[in-house]
Order: structure tokens, then sequence, then C-alpha cells
């Protein structure tokens, strides 16, 4: 049988229709305006779970370890910390949710990942492994308190144990580098009440530790949110990631103006002309009311474009009109009406770009026509959607890095 194809493709040569841009312009821009409101001695933790909600984690972390301003990186898993060591990355890095399983203690010990004690059984898991496996050090460990955000965490009766647990000769050995709680709504001034009360807790459980520890810890509880309306609560360290990418504006009134450092766009595969009357899609469900143009897009609700969008609920960006979704959003394919688009040749419009969310299309109008949250929207865009980095002081014409997020 003969070849199909007379060389191998690497797969970064196959085309791509959508994109995601991240804009390092953008976030260096994002994390000045963080550092502004922080005192000098407040370190930065850089969330990038969730592969950087979205964005890439191994290009993200290492950006963010070139800037030299990020002292430490969040993730939930061991393996995602592992992708970090062997991209290169040698800042600290947290790992929020650690099973007591010892896959995940041997992983941490072997990258220098940093695990959280959420519970005291974790912590029990822990020394028996230590104790079975007794190879020297293991990396630093952090504490979580529960505050009132009731997901994971310590409460504060539980701290005595703990302190009992960790004085044990045995564990001599380990540091606590960190004590963190987690605000439940430290975006919501009406729940600035209850956000006091964590944070208050939160210094009682911290004082306790240092105490009985006999040593500072690092102390933290801001997310982006929290830093920007609570400064009073920045303690050591904050813990930051949407607000880098500029992905909300609702934290303009706190610091204007973040930039919007992420955009998708796609690709228009085919036009067809339509007669009125006819429909769209599956089910029918896009019905054409006078003749009509109509533009095949190749995203689909696999690539993460939310089914909510179509039937006219949300629109994209393309030669500087805004044009709206038609018919049921597809697994793969997405279509748009063309007909108010002014060209000369309706074939011009083939191969095109559109914006899906960027400059023109703001992200969190988007996330609310789908009945989420950007962070949703833009951590379950597919694996098929390109990633692609402008670097500092490159700038393409799909972003233009200084845009701001309105
Ligand atoms: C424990 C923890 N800290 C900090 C953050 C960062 O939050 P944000 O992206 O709102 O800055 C998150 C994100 O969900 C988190 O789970």
């Amino acid at each position: 049988m003969r070849p199909l194809c007379t060389r191998l493709i690497d797969t970064d040569e196959c085309s791509c229709p959508s994109t995601m841009y991240i804009d390092f312009n953008a976030m260096r821009h994002n994390l000045e305006k963080f550092q502004n409101v922080l005192s000098s001695t407040t370190k930065i933790m850089m969330m990038v779970k969730a592969s950087a909600y979205g964005a890439g984690i191994e290009q993200i972390s290492q950006w963010a370890e070139n800037t030299g301003k990020i002292d430490y990186l969040g993730v939930v898993y061991a393996v995602e910390g592992v992708k970090l060591r062997k991209a290169g990355v040698t800042l600290p890095v947290m790992v929020i949710n650690i099973y007591g399983i010892d896959i995940d203690f041997e992983t941490c010990r072997m990258y220098n990942l940093e695990p959280v004690i959420y519970s005291i059984s974790l912590l029990k898991q822990l020394v028996h492994w230590l104790k079975e496996n007794d190879q020297g050090t293991f990396p630093n460990l952090h504490i979580k308190m529960n505050t009132g955000m009731n997901r994971l965490g310590l409460e504060f009766e539980e701290l005595p144990e703990l302190l009992a647990i960790l004085s044990d000769c045995f564990c001599c050995s380990l540091t606590v580098k960190s004590i963190y709680s987690h605000a439940a709504a430290s975006d919501d001034p009406q729940e600035d009440r209850y956000t006091n009360e964590q944070a208050n807790l939160f210094i009682s459980s911290a004082s306790a530790m240092e105490q009985g520890l006999g040593y500072p810890l690092l102390k933290h509880i801001c997310n982006s949110m929290g830093t920007l309306r609570h400064p009073q609560f920045h303690f050591d360290m904050v813990r930051i990631g949407g607000g880098l990418y500029g992905a909300a504006t609702c934290f303009l009134p706190y610091l204007a103006p973040l930039l919007t450092a992420i955009s998708l766009t796609s690709t228009i595969t085919q036009v067809r002309r339509v007669k009125k009357g006819s429909t769209i899609g599956y089910n029918r469900r896009g019905l054409v009311n006078r003749d009509s143009l109509i533009g095949i897009i190749s995203i689909g609700y696999a690539d993460g474009l939310k089914r909510h969008l179509g039937n006219g609920h949300g629109h994209v960006w393309i030669h500087n009109c805004r044009v709206p979704f038609i018919g049921s959003i597809c697994m793969d394919y997405a279509m748009i009406d063309l007909t108010d688009v002014s060209v000369e040749n309706e074939h011009e419009l083939q191969n095109e770009s559109v914006e899906i969310f960027g400059h023109h299309i703001n992200i969190e109008e988007v996330a609310k026509q789908c009945d989420t949250i950007v962070f949703e929207f833009i951590s379950t865009i597919g694996q098929r959607v390109r990633r692609v980095y402008i670097n500092e002081n490159q700038s393409t014409n799909l972003t233009s890095p200084g845009d701001p997020v309105v």
C-alpha cells in the first residue's frame, strides 16, 4: 500500500481555524497595576491551576517566572506542578489538593512541590508515609484554614491537634511555610461583613499557628478582587489569577483600567446565500426572514463555544460589524448572519477571521449570555483551539495592546 503522505507532518504545522491569543503586554500592564496597590514587601502568588485558566500552564508560568515579580505559583494537582518543573520553571509551587496517597507525596518530594495540608487526616497520612519512606528532606508545607468558604480546610478548633502532630520530634524536619484561607465573597460589597469575619478568624488562626510553631509564616487570604477591595488583608502574600488576564470588567471600579489579555477568534470556512424562509442548522432553529448571507465558522461547543450563544443570543465581530449567531451552535461549527456586512464580493469573507471575544466583544458580556462567569468560559476553551502568545513589545492587528477591557 502506498503511504498516504510522503512526510510526517508536525501537528504544529497543521492549520487551526480557532485561536486563543494571550497578550503578555497586557498581562505585564495588569501585573504592574496589582503591584501598585501592594506594599513592596507583599509577595505575589500567581494561580496557574487549570492550565492557567485555559491560557496554557507552561507558557504562562515561564512568563511569570521571567517577570521576576512573581514569588510563588499555585496549582491544584501535583501533576500540574510536574508540568511546570518539566518546563523548567523553578519558582516555588504550592499544590492545593493532594490526596493522601503515596504517589502524590512521592511526586511532591521528587519535584519539590509544596503541598497544602487541609485536614488532620492528610497530615497523619503524610507522617505515616514519611516514616515508611524516610529519605531525607520533604518540601515546605502550607496550612489551609476554613474560615467560612466551607471548601477544603482545617477548623480553628483543630489547630491544637495539628500543632501536636507537627511538634512530634519526627516532624521536626518539616517546615510550614505559609498559612492561608480563601474569602467566599471578596468581590461583593454586600458581603464585606462576612469577609471581615473570615479575615478575623484567619488572623486568630495564623497567630495560634505562629505561636505554636515558634516561627513566622507567610499569611494570605486575598484573591484578585480581595487584593483590590481589601488592602487591609493583604498580609504577606496575595494569590491572583483572573485579574492578570483583565478578564472581568467588574475589576474596573477598583483599578481602572486593566487590559484585556485574552481573545478568541475563529475562521469563516464557507459562506452561503439562503432564501427568505430557509432554516439554519439542527432542528431548523434558525429561521431567516430575508434573503441572507450565512457564514459557517469552524468552532463549536466541543471547543468551548457554549450553546447558549446560538439563535441570536450571542454575536461575533467581523469587518467592524457585530453580527449574530444564527441557528444552534453545533459540536464543531457555528453559523453567523453576515447579511449586514458590507463587502464587494461575498467570497472575500471566506477564511476571514472573526472575533468571538476580545477587544470588540466583551468577554464578560459573552459569559453573562452563557449564564456563567468569565473564568468558566475561558478555562473550558478546548484543546483543539490553538494558543498563540503575543510576546512583550510585539503586537498584532488582532489584539492591540493598550486597549482597555471596556
Ligand atoms: C485558593 C485560591 N486562591 C486564589 C485564587 C485566585 O482567584 P482569582 O482568579 O479570582 O484571582 C483561586 C481561584 O479560584 C483559588 O482557588
